[in-house]
Parts: C-alpha cells; structure tokens; sequence
C-alpha cells in the first residue's frame, strides 16, 4: 500500500519521507491556505523532495479552465497529478488532461457510481473521502470495498485513494480491503505506531539489560593528547578485540 501524506507543511513532509514513510503527497486549497504559502512556491518545494505523486488541485469550476490550469501545474514538475473535482467538468478536464498524458486525481468522490465514472474518464487516482462520510453517519469503509469490488470486476487502472483518513483505524480498513493508496494526515501515519504493548515491554527489556550491566556500544571518552600514545601502544587492537567500535571508529579517523 502507498502512503501519500496529506499536507502541505514542509517539515512534517520531511521528517517522514527520511522514515520512508512517503510515496507521494495530496494537497488542497483548505491545505494551501492552512500552509500559508504560495500554491506554486509551495507545490514547487513539495515536488523537490518527493519523487511519488504531489496531487495540486485545481480552483476553477468550468472545464477548460481546468484544463488551462492543469497545464500551468504541470510544468511546475514531472511527479504532478492534478487534482480535479468530481463534477462533469471535472471529469471533462480529467479525459483531456489524461489523454495528454497527465496524472490526474479526481477528488471529493463520495458514491461508488462516481468511482465508475471517474475511472471511465481515465483518471490515475479516485480519492474516495471517508471521514466526511462517517461525519454525516454514513459507512466510508463501506464505499471503499464498493470501488476495490467494481474496479476489481472490470480490471479499471484506476488506483483507489483512500482520503479524508481520521484515524488509525481508517488506515487499518483501507489497508485491509486493499486500497491502493491512502493519503492520511502527519498526525495519523505517526500514530500508527503506537502500542501499549510495544511500551511496556521495551521498558522491560531495558530494565533486564541494566541489571546485567551488559552494553554493546562502549564510549569511552580518550583526552586528544592521549590518541597518539594509543596508537603507537596498539592499545586500540585490544580495545577493538573488546568489541569496542567507539574505538573502532575513533582509530580509523585519528588515521586518516
Ligand atoms: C484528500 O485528498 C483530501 O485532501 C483530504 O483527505 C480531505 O480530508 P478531510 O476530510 O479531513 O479534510
């Protein structure tokens, strides 16, 4: 399953694309104006550190508006997918802008009769929103086993996005069902690690470990003017047969 990060904070971006934890990124207007930042300064930088998939949306209603700016997005990088919304202009720009060769996003998919229309249209991701429909109690896990169901049956390409993710347990279903990507906040994809379990028994562990006075890694701190008696004594062979890769790492820099 691909994690896309749906943010438009540079830092959170970062920090989790150095975990790996980032194979593209989707971004809003709501997001834009939460970031504070220029639509292209910022969808700019996003695409200079992510490889994956940067969704931009696009701000105009009528089709070959969208169009228009679907091209301008597309030049700010290589990994854009422009992001339309799903309405029959929407799905119009989505046609040509695909045709042409474009990632395209269809974007505020709330039936799986929209999915159908927006793989029909040719569209590179469907972003299904499952928060928003839980928040009107209807079931959104629900609307993503009926788009893996009905893309599965005609073989559509159409990767299903999962969006609008609240909670780790939307993550869990999405994953479970088999999504194909989901784009969830910062917060969420950070929480997934969590488990009290995981807590209690490295607390544990590390308690064990103390009580044997037992260390892998000694450091051991050798005052500068000391470095070269070390080394012409070969005390450091002896450290080293001592596991001592502080040591280790010490000898080869002093010897360089
Ligand atoms: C997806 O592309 C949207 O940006 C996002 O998932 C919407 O989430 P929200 O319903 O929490 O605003």
């Amino acid at each position: 399953m691909k994690f896309f990060v749906d943010t438009a904070e540079i830092d959170q971006i970062k920090e989790l694309n150095d975990l790996g934890m980032v194979d593209g990124v989707t971004t809003n207007p709501s997001l834009i104006k939460k970031s504070g930042r220029d639509i292209i300064e910022v969808t700019k930088e996003i695409c200079s550190i992510v490889d994956g998939p940067v969704s931009a949306e696009v701000t105009s209603t009528e089709a070959d508006t969208m169009i228009a700016e679907g091209r301008k997005l597309v030049t700010i990088a290589k990994n854009i997918a422009v992001k339309v919304p799903l309405t029959w202009d929407g799905l119009r720009a989505c046609k040509t802008l695909s045709s042409e060769g474009h990632m395209v996003n269809v974007t505020l998919c709330f039936s799986a009769n929209q999915a159908l229309l927006a793989a029909k249209a040719g569209a590179t991701f469907i972003s299904p929103f499952i928060g928003r429909l839980d928040d009107i109690n209807l079931d959104g896990m629900q609307l993503i086993e009926d788009i893996r169901e009905i893309y599965d049956n005609y073989d559509f390409e159409t990767q299903i996005l999962a969006a609008s993710i609240r909670t780790v347990n939307h993550a869990l279903e999405s994953a479970r069902i088999g999504a194909d990507v989901m784009t969830a906040p910062p917060a969420v994809i950070k929480s997934m690690i969590n488990h009290p379990l995981t807590d209690k028994g490295l607390a544990a562990f590390l308690e064990d470990i103390k009580f044997t006075k037992q260390k892998i890694l000694y450091f051991i701190s050798i005052p500068c003017h000391c470095i070269d008696k070390i080394i012409r004594a070969k005390i450091w062979k002896k450290l080293l047969a001592q596991n001592c890769s502080l040591i280790h790492q010490l000898f080869l820099m002093t010897r360089n």
